[in-house]
């Protein structure tokens, strides 16, 4: 897609593809923005879904200033428990973690693409980067709507997607996964077991074919790894159509992928797009500061 600048007059964008992604240049992010730069930048961040910044260098109250003109800082239900009670969570992978040791994110995902409100987004500061490896990968949802032939949008107008974290998690108490969850440190004390299993079972209804907020620009509510089934589908064909969509959103040609630097943010706009965190640089460390973005945004 062949995107149009024109109405950007107080800021700077590079577009990253043709998908997803802009880089924010000629920007200095260490002071209060203008009403207008900051009206341009929720605009674009509705365009491209992700923006990139270079060589900020941000204390926690310039981090949560900037995330502000995106949308209010809220407190994550999955964030360790210093965030649960400030906005600023850490996430930090060590250099000498085991290599097997996956990320949380290094698979297909949106963030707590199982809740009735998703965030809207979230913000993420490097504060030590990899030398090479950890990048993150981004996709558009509305780029993966805009490829599909009628036929296909036809079908899937007026469908209803299910959304659990128990496709990741599963329904097992003690599955491997879900207990390595709970003996967790980071893990917020008063996130207690029963709390922890409810919310990961509990399911999510969106409808398959939502329309941004800010533009109207219909999008595909696919959550990767979170994504259970089509409501009212028999389960065989509910399967491939899960399958086939998780795949299809995920196509090269839809994606951006970003290589962190210290002092690197990148904003992304969680209601239209999915995430991967590469999970290819053991033997580095790598350390990131993450504000999530809440809202009573509700798919529709
Ligand atoms: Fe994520």
């Amino acid at each position: 897609m062949k995107f149009d600048l024109s109405p950007y007059r107080h800021i700077t964008l590079r577009p990253v593809t043709g998908a997803l992604g802009a880089e924010v240049t000629d920007i200095d992010c260490t002071g209060a923005l203008a009403e207008s730069t900051g009206e341009e930048l929720r605009r674009a961040l509705g365009q491209f879904h992700v923006l990139f910044f270079r060589d900020q260098q941000l204390d926690d109250d310039g981090l949560l200033r900037l995330a502000e003109v995106f949308g209010p800082p809220a407190t994550s239900p999955l964030n360790g428990p210093e965030s649960a009670r400030q906005p600023i969570s850490r996430l930090v992978r060590e250099a000498d973690a085991p290599a097997a040791e996956r990320n949380f994110g290094d698979r297909w995902h949106m963030d707590r693409g199982g809740d009735p409100t998703p965030p809207l987004g979230f913000l993420l500061c490097c504060e030590e980067a990899p030398e090479y490896g950890g990048d993150t990968l981004f996709a558009s949802l509305s780029a993966a709507y805009d490829a599909l032939p009628d036929h296909v949008r036809q079908r899937l107008a007026g469908l209803t997607g299910v959304h659990s974290m128990s496709r990741l998690f599963g329904l097992d108490e003690r599955s491997a996964r879900t207990q390595s969850l709970l003996d967790e440190p980071s893990r917020p004390a008063p996130f207690t077991e029963q709390k922890h299993f409810d919310y990961v079972r509990s399911e999510a209804e969106h409808p398959l074919v939502c329309r941004h907020p800010l533009n109207g620009r219909p999008y595909l509510f696919v959550t990767g790894s979170y994504f259970l089934r089509v409501k009212g589908l028999p389960q065989a064909e509910s399967d491939a159509l899960v399958d086939a969509l998780n795949h299809h959103v995920t196509r090269p040609d839809f994606t951006c992928r970003f290589r962190w630097r210290k002092d690197s943010i990148a904003i992304l706009d969680n209601r239209c797009t999915l995430h991967f965190a590469a999970n290819d640089y053991a033997g580095f460390a790598r350390r990131m500061r993450r504000i999530e973005l809440g809202s009573d945004w509700v798919p529709q």
